[in-house]
């Protein structure tokens, strides 16, 4: 992917296939292009505000008719044992798409992925991996492949 739009219409190529209950992991070094592709997921969905990066409130909300989006960033997260006590396991509900930076930092609070996204500096750009781990995140990414 040699910019960021073209990280962003990743993102945005994968908001028609979401299912409410999804699970997608997005990892990668600082400056992989994480928020970059979940920015891309919110405007495919038709979020047209301004995207914070959800780094110092760890998760934010957005609401559209057809499912709730939470984006997680635990960059700053430092102890996954806090997190069941922060009530984080609540956010992953069957009605909701949870996309989480830093999975890594959460390990073993965190509910397993349907779909992993691991992003990579590559020369100027970036390169995507992307990995369905479950049934749902396997029909998640055939529909991104007949898109
Ligand atoms: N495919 C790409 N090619 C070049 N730069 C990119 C690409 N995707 C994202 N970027 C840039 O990388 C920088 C870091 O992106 P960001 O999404 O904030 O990373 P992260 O959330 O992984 O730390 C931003 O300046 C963004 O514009
Ligand atoms: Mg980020």
């Amino acid at each position: 992917m040699p910019g960021p739009e073209d990280t962003a219409a990743l993102g945005a190529a994968l908001a028609p296939c979401l299912e409410p209950g999804l699970v997608i992991y997005l990892s990668g070094g600082l400056g992989a292009g994480k928020t970059t592709l979940a920015r891309g997921l919110l405007r495919g969905l038709g979020y047209t505000g301004k995207v914070k990066s959800p780094s110092y409130a760890l998760v934010e909300l957005y609401k559209f008719s057809r499912l709730y989006l939470y984006h997680f960033d635990f960059y700053r997260f430092n102890n996954p044992a806090e997190l069941g006590e922060a009530g984080f396991r609540e956010y992953f509900t069957s009605d909701a798409v949870c996309v989480v930076e830093w999975p890594e930092k959460a390990a073993g609070a965190l509910p397993a992925a349907d779909i992993r996204i691991d992003l990579k500096v590559k020369g100027s750009g970036r390169q995507a991996e992307i990995d369905a781990d479950t049934e749902i995140g396997r029909v998640c990414l055939e529909r991104l492949e007949t898109h």
